[in-house]
């Protein structure tokens, strides 16, 4: 369990490393296991999402070795077509493995996911996705099942831009007969890097990070060696935290591209941002902040992953900001944990009003992975020491945030009481 202990009121300075994107890596581990080789894949955030994940894979037979970041991945002993359905439903990205073992063996079934409790999740886009290219598939109490003798490229339309529906076709395409067409496909970086590593293992993918992908389903996959992508959620809330102490610190190994609706509302903020090939710097000398409206969509638009950081900043702006949440339905179970260390945030259904506001430490509970970051960045202004127990939301995300924010100058310590 354990808990995170901060004393806040200190700027940070220097430099801080981001690790290898979470989002990237669970596809992309699960797309290891199409292939007929073993895969080398660099940069893994050593994470709970990624050690359930591997655990999952290592329960069906497949081989996975993990030293430091790197992970090992060989499918040749998969033999087991269901995943372990209480590991499962412990992590929402256990359903790529639907998408890949269907490409690969015809068959999969796995409890219905689980992960962060932000809104209702269906994944009806993903099953719509299957069905098109020819599975059946069967529901039956939180258990899902996809079969099919064979899969056949087509013309799938997505309702939403959907993440993960977008990657689950790519996957279940990528040895289908013929082309299949994902029209108003998702475009996050995340779907580009796998994308690219599955290109490497002989995949025929065109038009990622566009709205149209074209995938040419080919006969076999061969193992390859991949570098995950810089997590852009774990940067962003680390430029969150230069801002709000008043810090200047250099964020190491973030593609500022993948950061910029994050950059373009620090810059109208008025916080100071020089973009580097090997990162990000942010430095905030102005003090006083202004305060700026913000709506979460999907990439390249504002990522609701940062959005509950972002109102934590707001709050020390001078005036009032708006925040619209239109991604996800439940997405500010932070709120009212920031308002009992002294926000002044409103909410009106999909919309957030924040007053500025001075934080005082508390003890605060996490609900969910992003508002266990916005409780640290409270803690990291607020007035006195805050106190946030349930923080195994937040390390199923974050690679050793407590021990990187501390590098920098945060009065950050991690206690292991309940
Ligand atoms: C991915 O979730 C990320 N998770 C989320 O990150 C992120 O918030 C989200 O994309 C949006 O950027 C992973 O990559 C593992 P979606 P995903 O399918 O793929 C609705 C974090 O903090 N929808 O794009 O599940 C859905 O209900 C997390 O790291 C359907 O209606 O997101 C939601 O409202 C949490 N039907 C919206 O689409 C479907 O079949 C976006 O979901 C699928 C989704």
């Amino acid at each position: 369990m354990g808990k995170y202990l901060i004393s806040g009121g200190t700027p940070l300075e220097g430099e801080i490393k981001v690790s290898g994107a979470k989002n990237a890596a669970l596809p992309i581990i699960t797309a290891g296991l199409m292939a007929n080789s073993p895969s080398k894949l660099l940069d893994i955030p050593m994470l709970r999402d990624v050690t359930n994940l591997c655990t999952i894979i290592s329960k069906m037979g497949g081989k996975v070795q993990c030293s430091g970041n790197q992970v090992m991945i060989d499918p040749a002993g998969l033999t087991e077509p269901e995943a372990d359905h209480e590991l499962a439903r412990k992590l929402r990205a256990s359903y790529y493995i639907l998408g890949v073992l269907l490409a690969k063996q015809g068959y999969a079934r796995t409890s219905l996911p689980g992960g962060c409790n932000i809104g209702n999740r269906p994944i009806d886009l993903h099953l719509k996705g299957f069905k098109a290219l020819g599975a059946e598939i069967r529901l039956d109490h939180g258990i899902v099942e996809v079969k099919a003798n064979k899969l056949q490229g087509e013309r799938i339309y997505l309702d939403y831009p959907s993440v993960g529906a977008t990657i689950n076709i790519i996957l279940a395409a990528c040895m289908a007969e013929g082309q299949t067409i994902i029209e108003n496909a998702a475009r996050e970086p995340e779907i580009v890097d796998l994308a690219n590593y599955l290109t490497v293992m002989g995949a025929q993918i065109k038009g990622v990070g566009t709205d149209l992908i074209k995938i040419e389903g080919v006969k076999a996959l061969k193992g390859a060696e991949h570098r995950i992508i810089p997590d852009r959620i774990e940067a962003g809330t680390y430029m969150v935290a230069a801002a709000l102490t008043r810090g200047e610190v250099f964020v190491r190994n973030v593609l500022a591209e993948h950061v910029k609706p994050l950059i373009a509302k620090l810059h109208e903020m008025g916080l100071e941002i020089r973009e580097d090939i090997a990162g990000v710097y942010i430095k905030n000398s102005k003090g006083k902040l202004k305060a700026v409206d913000i709506k979460t969509l999907p990439y390249p638009g504002f990522p609701t992953d940062l959005q509950s950081q972002m109102m934590v900043l707001l709050t020390q702006a001078d005036g009032t900001s708006l925040v619209i949440e239109t991604v996800w339905e439940n997405r500010f179970m932070h709120v009212d944990e920031l308002n009992r260390m002294g926000a002044d945030i409103k909410i009106d259904g999909h919309s957030a009003l924040i007053k500025p506001s001075h934080l005082t430490g508390a003890e605060v509970t996490v609900t969910d992975l992003r508002a266990g970051a916005a409780l640290i960045l409270a803690g990291l202004v607020a007035l006195g020491k805050t106190n946030i127990s349930e923080i195994y939301h937040i390390e199923r995300g974050y690679e050793n945030i407590d021990q990187k924010l501390a590098g920098i100058g945060a009065m950050i310590s991690k206690s292991n009481d309940q």
